[in-house]
């Protein structure tokens, strides 16, 4: 039996899973590290934490596994995108990464689309300039640490930091480096347009690579260190979203999905190339050749609740400590004695700003209706209402660029949650699934490996034999109905506060 090892570098954790051939996840293990804010809209992490994650979770994989390492045939990293990692030229870190829901970049972002123009720029990267994209944290990096850039040498996505790490090779893949707004995603190439008007040296980036292709091979030295053999294969991967798509078999046009991890993914697969001129959601490469993905993104879906339940339950987490069980089982019961529509309450999960569909990094959370009736729950409530309307808007928008599905996947933190799978099917009003396989974007890319080592013919026939629907949820239709009603009025609240959000920005 071959063996297949996914490695996936999260924002609150990294996660490694060994699967069997056949998809099945023999042992797992996550560790987790911290988010540093040392400002409002700053968020960073440092690339040692991910790498000591990485180290620590394929030991315990390995030994709780008992697998022979001779037998894993192959690698494949997924991560969090966008981040910004920077090396000198002894391939040592020079800064920690400003990683994707930082949006310190508002001017950079102006910069690039005035160097290239608006419409060029989406012509070529697919995408406007994004505060959380890569190239506008370059730029920051350029403007404001000068002396930190000019000893920079190398540039990195963080699986592809991780990726240097394990194989000593400076590389990346299409899906992930669509994410830096340097790639021209239509062609799958780096644009020398781009980094010439942006004035960044093509040689501090990676060679790119399609997912499933053979990036390295494992070193000796992390041989020793981690108990995986030398030589192993570490192919491309892809970023979180992408891989998880490979995860959940949405390969294929008329397939999508959302997640609800920390942030939150609304994504449909599309074989032709189809760019919304207004920016409000991303098209990427997808991990499948010749075929990109549309992606909506609500950058703060499960971070709401875990800031919610950080902040205000911690009851709830006490008694979950002396049940044994997760302290969002018991928010879910909560949550479901409250009533569509929170008692009138509306939540805007604006945490960390918004991308899909306003594009403002100042955009704020808002609980609108609050009245002194409300309690706990009915925050608690409104809270995951508010996430899921965000993710309708995200569908709104693909739909409207015809692209079309007819039934949703769920996955992520969030995804496991029937209550909160309930409201996405109510609130989209479309049947929704989930797997029997809940690893995603891990067994994403160790579908990916499996491509790159010969285990399997194309990413395709390995999901058409992997990937199975456990369970569906439909929509129950006189819960659309009322979730409608709250959806028109959730629509309305944030145009009439952008001026507002503009103002408490410059306080
Ligand atoms: C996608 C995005 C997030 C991150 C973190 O554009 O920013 O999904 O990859 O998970």
């Amino acid at each position: 039996m071959a063996y297949l090892l996914g490695i996936d570098i999260g924002t609150s954790g990294t996660k490694t899973v060994l699967f069997s051939e056949d998809g099945k996840a023999i042992a797992s293990n996550t560790v987790e590290y911290p988010l540093y804010q040392p400002q409002n809209g700053y968020a960073e992490q440092e690339p040692l934490d991910w790498w000591n994650a990485v180290v620590e979770t394929i030991k315990n994989v390995l030994a709780k596994s008992g697998v022979n390492s001779a037998d894993i045939k192959g690698v494949g990293l997924s991560g969090q995108m966008h981040g910004l990692v920077m090396l000198d030229k002894n391939g040592e870190v020079l800064r920690r990464s400003i990683i994707w829901c930082d949006s310190r970049t508002a001017k950079e972002c102006e910069e690039i689309t005035q160097k290239i123009g608006a419409e060029r720029l989406i012509e070529i990267t697919a995408n406007p300039a994004l505060a959380g994209f890569t190239a506008g944290k370059i730029l920051w990096v350029k403007n404001n640490e000068p002396e930190i850039y000019e000893k920079c040498e190398h540039i990195l996505l963080p699986k592809d930091y991780i990726r240097f790490k394990l194989t000593g090779e400076f590389a990346t893949e299409v899906s992930d480096a669509s994410g830096m707004q340097l790639l021209d995603v239509p062609k799958r190439i780096w644009s020398d347009e781009v980094l010439e008007k942006l004035d960044i040296d093509k040689s501090l980036l990676g060679k790119v690579y399609e997912s499933q292709e053979v990036t390295g091979q494992i070193t000796k030295s992390v041989a020793q260190l981690t108990g995986l053999k030398e030589g192993t294969i570490v192919v491309g991967g892809a970023g979180d979203n992408a891989a998880a798509a490979v995860g959940t078999g949405v390969v294929k046009d008329g397939k999508a999905f959302t997640t609800i991890g920390t942030s939150g993914v609304v994504y449909a697969h599309t074989s032709d190339i189809c760019i919304d001129p207004k920016g409000r959601v991303h098209t990427f490469c997808c991990a499948v050749p010749n075929s990109w993905h549309i992606m909506g993104v609500t950058q703060a879906a499960g971070l709401s609740l875990k800031w919610f339940r950080d902040n205000f339950c911690n009851e709830e987490i006490l008694t979950a400590k002396s049940m044994g069980v997760d302290p969002y089982y018991l928010m879910d019961k909560e949550v479901e004695t409250v009533k569509i529509g929170s008692n009138k309450l509306l939540y805007l999960p604006y945490l960390m700003g918004e991308r899909t569909p306003h594009l403002d990094t100042n955009a704020r959370g808002v609980f609108f209706g609050l009245s002194a009736i409300h309690t706990k729950k009915d925050l608690l409530r409104a809270v995951m209402e508010g996430v899921t309307f965000s993710q309708r808007d995200c569908m709104e928008v693909i739909k409207g660029m015809n692209v079309n599905f007819t039934e949703m996947l769920a996955c992520g933190g969030g995804g496991s949650s029937s209550v909160w799978r309930q409201m996405l099917a109510d609130v989209y009003g479309l049947p929704v699934n989930t797997l029997e396989n809940k690893e995603g974007p891990a067994l994403g890319v160790a579908i990916l490996a499996g491509v790159g080592a010969g285990v399997y013919s194309s990413v395709v026939d390995a999901c058409d034999n992997i990937i199975r629907v456990k369970d569906t949820q439909k929509p129950i239709n006189e819960n659309v109905d009322e979730y409608n009603k709250y959806y028109d009025l959730y629509t309305e609240i944030y145009p009439s506060l952008k001026k507002q959000y503009e103002k408490l920005n410059l306080l």
